[in-house]
């Protein structure tokens, strides 16, 4: 081949590489996977019974249910219209979402929408959104979906306990101009549940003090409900994988048999650009925006997405399994061979550290003189001292892990950007809502307050923690009555 056409090729090429790359993945906006590919996870998806294209507006039920784990074991759940998890709310960003949400369970509960940016009022939260709903009683959500992302619903009441018993749910805002080019999509609620094997739940006690200290993880392992579900696929075609960890205490730490996972965001939505990686933490909470096209494998088993062991503390890895979730099956199919070139990008604009107000939030865990283990904020359990902040303030946070466990920690309502050393945020830039905090480490974070006053709720997403005393609110834009503030000076 002479020199001039090797230039025509390589700069055909190049133009193909950056045609491909302004649209995001080429030429994989049709669905490649083969038919029923995702028949054994879908979740069922709550009912738009309102004509207004911009308007979802649903019924939810919390009640108790007899439901199948899988294993074949029977339970009487609590769950979001007779299921777990609970059916999939699919909104468009800019949606308005009205929910009629009514309570049979034996007690009080309310809905929390977890990281979306809604009114105070909304929140879900006792005393400071709302009633608890009680028994037999309603309550109608209604409010503007403003951020695409995977997001997710779930109690504010006993939260350790109802969370368990199966009430969780997942809520994908799209956002139709995203241009990520990947129709295969599949949301995955991961979760666990604890039973006694003979159709009832451990009592959300178990453990004693040990339990709570240590965050009580369920022995059932729960992909959208099921356990265990085998996913087909053609061998090389993209999908994207949205996943949230709603599970109580577990951290899932994915593994697909050596194959490359390409993280295109998280909690708030995509994130600044790409990042690939072979493993990937999720911790309580948190949730992925992934694409991966797996290949069949050389002795033609199916692929096994798995969650290894991950160190979350003293005690999270003894005599701990590995745990399969998904199996995925490659269809006779021939390997799809269009590259696979993931190239999203979303302008970020990076919060800035100087000129923020610092907040010290020191995550603790004390034994009281009867011997009874409290967690804490800065040694107070449940604290009492709101952090106070202005509409429109930007706030360093340092959280400092003072214990031996790691706690997934998010605050209610806003997105905050981490932090490195020097003050500036992480790329890729990424909107969080819930981050670890590794044991007896620090994670520093910028949040910048919106105009949405009210007094919101921050916690570790290890229920039992933060039922265990480790939450605490911030008083934004009101009055942060009794003590006003625990900055640092
Ligand atoms: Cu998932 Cu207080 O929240
Ligand atoms: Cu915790």
């Amino acid at each position: 081949m002479s020199r001039p056409a090797t230039r025509i090729v390589w700069g055909t090429l190049l133009a193909a590489l950056l045609l491909s790359s302004s649209l995001g993945l080429r030429a994989s906006g049709d669905a490649v996977q083969p038919e029923r590919w995702d028949e054994n996870v879908r979740l069922p998806e709550a009912v738009d019974r309102n004509p207004d294209p911009h308007i979802v507006e649903i019924d939810l039920e919390a009640r108790v249910a007899d439901v199948e784990l899988g294993s074949g074991e029977h339970v009487q759940a609590f769950t979001y219209n007779g299921g777990i998890p609970g059916p999939l709310i699919r909104v468009r960003k800019g949606d308005r979402l009205i929910v009629h949400f009514t309570n049979t369970l034996p007690q009080p509960t309310t809905v929390h929408w977890h990281g979306l940016r809604v009114p105070i009022a909304m929140d879900g939260v006792p005393i400071h959104s709302q009633p608890e709903v009680p028994t037999g009683g309603s309550f109608t959500y209604d409010f503007v979906a403003r951020d695409a992302g995977l997001f997710w619903y779930h109690p504010h009441v006993m939260s350790a306990a109802q969370v368990g018993f199966g009430l969780y749910g997942a809520l994908l805002v799209e956002d139709p101009d995203e241009q990520v080019g990947v129709r295969d999509e599949l949301v995955i609620v991961l979760s666990d549940i604890a039973t006694d094997g003979h159709g009832h739940f451990e009592p959300p006690d178990s453990g004693g003090p040990a339990g709570m200290v240590f965050g009580r993880e369920g022995n059932h392992v729960l992909v959208n409900g099921r356990s265990h579900p085998v996913l087909k696929a053609r061998s090389g075609a993209p999908q994207r994988w949205r996943i949230v960890n709603a599970a109580k205490s577990r951290y899932f730490n994915l593994e697909l048999d050596g194959q490359i996972f390409t993280r295109i965001g998280g909690d708030g939505g995509l994130q600044e650009m790409p990042d690939k990686s072979d493993a990937l933490v999720l911790g309580p909470g948190e949730r992925a925006d992934l694409i991966v096209a797996p290949r069949r494998t050389k002795d033609g088993q199916p692929l096994v997405l798995r969650s290894l062991l991950f160190n979350r503390g003293y005690g999270s890895v003894e005599f701990r399994d590995i745990e399969d979730l998904i199996a995925i099956e490659m269809a006779p199919l021939p390997e799809y061979t269009e590259p696979v070139i993931v190239a999203t990008h979303r302008d970020i604009e990076p919060l800035q550290a100087a000129g923020a107000t610092p907040v010290q939030v020191d995550l603790t865990l004390a034994q009281k003189s009867d011997g009874a283990f409290e967690y804490g904020i800065n040694g107070v359990p449940f604290s009492k001292a709101p952090i106070a902040a202005r509409v429109g303030e930007t706030q360093l946070w340092t959280v400092k892990n003072t214990t031996k466990w790691s706690h997934p920690f998010h605050l209610h309502g806003f997105f905050f950007q981490v932090v490195d050393d020097t003050g500036n945020p992480v790329h890729p830039l990424a909107w969080k809502d819930t981050v670890n905090v590794p044991f007896e480490a620090t994670v520093r974070l910028l949040v910048r307050f919106d105009d949405r006053p009210g007094q919101w709720m921050y916690h570790c997403h290890i229920l039992d923690h933060a039922d265990g005393g480790l939450m605490g609110t911030v008083a934004v834009g009101v009055p942060a009555d009794l003590h006003p503030v625990n900055h640092v000076h």
